[in-house]
């Protein structure tokens, strides 16, 4: 049994920790890096065919436009590929494939590809990471 003593440390230990655990995920939040951008001059667009991989983005050309995903695996991370045969985005570590629309097939990310922010600007694509 505890004492009176005992159950108001617990409670002001698990209030402590709790504090503790606020503050760190606030901090965390706003240390995040800030949003790179990324500019793909129109040159550079008129030579994507169908698919581009960049470094941290996938852009997929459309009939009315692009599609541009983080080329980040939403599983672990793994940096994505283009299965040309089966015409999908594959992952290399787990396997975990994505339609060219960055729809989930399957494997073990069971999430679709997240989609990056871009503008179309008469200078090209900009793109943020
Ligand atoms: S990191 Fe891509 S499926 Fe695991």
């Amino acid at each position: 049994m505890l004492t009176k003593r005992e159950f108001l440390k617990a409670i002001g230990l698990f209030f402590f920790g709790t504090g503790i655990y606020v503050v760190y995920r606030n901090l965390s939040y706003l240390s995040r890096p800030p949003t790179k951008k990324i500019i793909l001059s129109t040159e550079d667009l008129k030579r994507i065919e169908r698919l581009y991989l960049g470094d941290e983005y996938i852009i997929i050309r459309e009939n009315k436009g692009f599609l541009v995903f983080s080329r980040r695996c939403p599983h672990l991370g793994c940096k994505l590929s283009y299965d040309p045969v089966n015409q999908v985005i594959l992952c290399p570590c787990h396997r975990s494939k994505f339609t060219l629309k960055g729809k989930y097939i399957e494997g073990p990310a069971k999430k679709d590809l997240k989609e990056l922010t871009f503008t179309h600007k008469e200078e090209g694509l900009q793109i943020e990471i």
